[in-house]
């Protein structure tokens, strides 16, 4: 049994669907939610720029938290990162996040799958490679779309209703010309908006997303080896310690993070003051 925290890393929010549906399924396990602000967003910046970034910040956060499994919870730093990060910390138990195309790909029935990403997920060679394994000539319509992921960073929690779905509307509109019949989030922030693509691409067109896959990926690392990965589950049913949602960066730039931590129930602080009190 294991009672050291589990990681879920992002650049920004968009880890925050990910990490509360695990935790909906594990309440037993004590969780600590890191958002990158400081290197916000990641999908501008080049492959290699990004590795070191977050190798950086996994050193860090293994000093600070002793982590016993990290899941990035980021399609870009996964694409960009992940290979290294498991050189650079061999013994650390890592789960990355990819676009949900292998499902996609198997469902269409058009041929025609779209992606929505980043610049640095949509021209990342894992997608050709999953396409010709898996694709049977298939054609996958890729589009990057940072504007989205800054809306959702920065201003979802401010818009309305209306806002929220005519933004999604304006991405739909041309993978349904196109012929699309399944479209894969392929970025982590895109999940916020899961309700209005889902209405937006009714009917004809299928969303994919990684959320429940990524969180049984975790739960079945947990659960190998006789689950020595496991929290001890304690006598009052809750084992683990206090979750934690953790920013980089000098100083909290937006008031509403307190209300980001408070919708997984978690305690915000800053990731460089838990390094000087050490969260453990
Ligand atoms: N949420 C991230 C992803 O899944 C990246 C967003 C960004 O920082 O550009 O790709």
């Amino acid at each position: 049994m294991d009672s050291r925290p589990i990681v879920f890393l992002d650049s920004g929010i968009g880890g925050i669907p990910y990490c509360a549906y695990f935790h909906a399924r594990n309440p037993g396990e004590t969780l600590v939610y890191v958002a990158d602000r400081r290197n916000f967003p990641y999908g501008k910046r080049s492959r290699s720029g990004l590795a070191a970034i977050l190798k950086r910040l996994v050193e860090r956060i293994v000093k600070s938290a002793d982590p016993k499994l990290v899941v990035l919870a980021c399609n870009t730093g996964t694409v960009s990162a992940l290979g290294e990060l498991r050189k650079t910390f061999p013994i650390l138990p890592f789960v990355g996040t990819v676009p949900a195309l292998k499902p996609a790909l198997a469902g269409t029935k058009t041929g025609k799958v779209g992606l929505l990403g980043t610049e640095r997920t949509i021209e990342a060679p894992y997608i050709p490679e999953l396409a010709s394994r898996f694709g049977r000539g298939c054609e996958i319509i890729r589009r990057a779309c940072p504007e989205l992921v800054e809306f959702v960073e920065l201003r979802y929690a401010l818009s309305t209703r209306d806002e929220k779905e005519q933004i999604v509307r304006e991405y739909i509109g041309p993978f349904r010309e196109a012929g699309a019949d399944a479209l894969v989030l392929g970025c982590t922030h895109f999940l916020f908006l899961l309700e209005e693509f889902r209405r937006a691409a009714a009917p004809g067109i299928r969303i994919y997303d990684s959320v429940e896959g990524i969180s049984r990926r975790v739960e079945s690392l947990l659960d190998e080896r006789d689950s020595a990965l496991r929290a001890a589950p304690a006598a009052g049913g809750f084992a683990g310690g206090v979750n934690r949602f953790l920013i980089t960066g000098k100083a909290l730039p937006e008031t509403s993070w307190q209300g980001w931590a408070g919708r997984l129930g978690f305690s915000l602080a800053l990731l460089e003051e838990t390094e000087k009190a050490e969260i453990r």
